[in-house]
């Protein structure tokens, strides 16, 4: 029963019948439901979650705190990667939160906000 629960709740309904009849070839043959890849993600993007979703939002729309709208800025990498070092008007440094590595991560993510 369980064995039939696992495939059924994997598979495609129309297996769902073949869980009636035993050793329905359908059943024994199955691919394994396909594993959720783990989503390739950007590194940058559990940082900007933390750090920079307060003001702009996970999708870098919010403005919040007069935060500009990432989504619209032009700002390349590099000047990205200044700003985020750096800070600007009300935007804080992460200077010392963040490594230059990771202020490299952040960037290149929240250059993928679109
Ligand atoms: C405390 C709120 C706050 C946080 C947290 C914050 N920002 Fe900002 N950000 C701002 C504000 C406000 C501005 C606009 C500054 C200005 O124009 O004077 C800004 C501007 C920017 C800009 C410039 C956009 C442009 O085109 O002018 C970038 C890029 C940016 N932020 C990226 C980030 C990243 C990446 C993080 C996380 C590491 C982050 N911000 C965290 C408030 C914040």
């Amino acid at each position: 029963m369980r064995y039939c629960f696992v495939l059924a709740a994997g598979l495609s309904a129309a297996l769902l019948g073949a869980c009636g009849s035993p050793n329905s070839p359908a059943t024994a043959t199955a691919p394994l439901p396909p594993v959720p890849a783990a989503e390739v993600e950007l590194p940058g993007k559990a940082l900007f979650l933390q750090n920079c979703a307060l003001c702009h939002g996970a999708n870098g729309k919010l403005g919040g705190n007069g935060a500009r709208d990432l989504t619209k800025s032009n700002l390349n990498q590099t000047g990205r990667v200044y700003i985020v070092t750096h800070g600007m008007g009300k935007m804080p440094s992460f200077r010392d939160q963040l490594t230059p590595e990771q202020i490299e991560q952040v960037a290149a993510y929240s250059l993928t906000l679109r």
